[in-house]
């Protein structure tokens, strides 16, 4: 089994990559010795798909275990959802040793992290991600949150993970739009850190869209390196090394948010706020005209909304500022300056970024 480390001192832990590796979750967690007793976070939808392999592999080697299921939506990343979760819990660990699984995308890993962030001031989790999102990002690096009406992740913790269960071919169940979602992400990291695989993706995307085996470990195991990588550098992103993974998050959080979470999911906002922040580069001189086409002809490739529809700039701006990414009230923006390069700049004018959103606006 492919295994990566991610080194935190006490903090590391080992991120499995394997076709079936969800079969092999028990003997992981038995090696681990996290506990006995193991609090299964989900929703039906995956409880239904995934429940009876993680169930075997639990029981082969003496673990018990309690499912627990959230709504299938963002609206799952809430107070509500965790004051339930935590009701539920506290009820089942009468002098259990338990452990939470976060089985799911980065909506469940998000939550059932956050959770275990708080419950007795800190317990133990894995992440068993099922989304090609949350495989190659949301698993990985211990930011966990809930999101509060006024933005997204408003409240949360770091809490790394006990470790990453990625199993590849879970993503065959996993409908086309959510695939090229999880694929704006890998996007991401090229334009970020690696231009080598930028062009495998350009040069790859009818494999990749095909699920190829080895096309999709490839991407995975580079994404989830690059990834292990900055967050063993700056994992509380106090050091400015982590912020460079927002790369489209702060008009992406915007969007996402402005269209009440339902017009567009995570990967598709994240998408088009690299868009923006591409032409917001590019206004300032910072990226070439040919780069910016690149990655907005890679976005589109990709099948990924490459225009805004549906929402204006007056909706757009009030939850930008908003964004926890604003520093007292100072707007700060993760640029591409070439492929596989960014610059972290602050402060940029309101006109500019104004701008560069209402050029990738749709007319209604
Ligand atoms: P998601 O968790 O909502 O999952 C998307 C949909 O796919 C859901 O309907 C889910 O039920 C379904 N699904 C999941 N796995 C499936 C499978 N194998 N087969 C069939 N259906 C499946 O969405 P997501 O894109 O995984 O995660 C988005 C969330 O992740 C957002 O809340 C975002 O803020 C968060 N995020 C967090 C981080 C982080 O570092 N913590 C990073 C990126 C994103
Ligand atoms: N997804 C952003 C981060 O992990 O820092």
């Amino acid at each position: 089994m492919k295994i990566i480390r991610l080194n935190l001192k006490e903090r590391s832990y080992p991120i499995y990559i394997e076709d079936g590796s969800i079969s092999k979750c028990g003997c992981i967690l038995k090696k681990l010795n996290i506990g006995k007793d193991a609090v299964i976070i989900t929703n039906h939808k995956l409880k239904k798909i995934l429940a009876g392999k993680v169930k075997k592999s639990l029981v082969k080697h003496n673990l018990s275990y309690k499912f627990y299921t959230v709504p299938d939506s963002e609206k799952a990343k809430s107070f509500q959802s965790c004051l339930n979760l935590i009701d539920k819990i506290s009820k089942y660990d009468n002098r259990k040793q338990i452990f939470l699984i976060a089985l799911g995308g980065g909506v469940i890993g998000d939550l059932t992290g956050f959770v275990a962030s708080i419950y007795k001031r800190g317990t133990p989790y894995i992440q068993i991600p099922t989304t090609l999102l949350a495989q190659i990002d949301s698993a990985i690096g211990g930011k966990t949150a809930i999101d509060l009406p006024a933005a997204k992740n408003l409240v949360g913790a770091f809490h790394q993970p006990k470790t990453v269960i990625v199993d590849p071919k879970i993503l065959k169940t996993l409908p086309k739009r959510q695939l090229t979602s999880g694929l704006s992400e890998v996007i991401k990291y090229a334009v970020i850190k690696d231009k080598a695989l930028f062009s495998f993706l350009n040069k790859n995307h009818k494999k990749i869209l095909s699920l190829n085996k080895s096309a999709i470990e490839l991407i995975e195991r580079k994404c989830i390196t690059i990834k292990s990588k900055i967050v063993e550098e700056d994992e509380q992103e106090k050091k400015g090394i982590r912020t460079i993974l927002n790369f489209g998050h702060t008009v992406g959080h915007a969007l996402e948010s402005a269209g009440g979470y339902k017009r567009y999911n995570h990967g598709e906002a994240i998408g088009l706020g690299m868009v923006c922040a591409s032409e917001i580069a590019f206004n300032l001189k910072l990226l070439s005209r040919e780069n910016l086409n690149k990655i907005i002809n890679t976005i589109k490739l990709f099948r990924l909304p490459h225009k805004i529809k549906g929402i204006n700039l007056s909706k757009i701006i009030p939850s930008l500022i908003k964004d926890k990414k604003f520093i007292r009230a100072k707007n700060r923006f993760v640029l591409p300056t070439v492929i596989g390069k960014v610059k972290v700049i602050k402060d940029i004018p309101e006109v500019v970024i104004r701008k560069a959103i209402l050029k990738h606006i749709l007319p209604n």
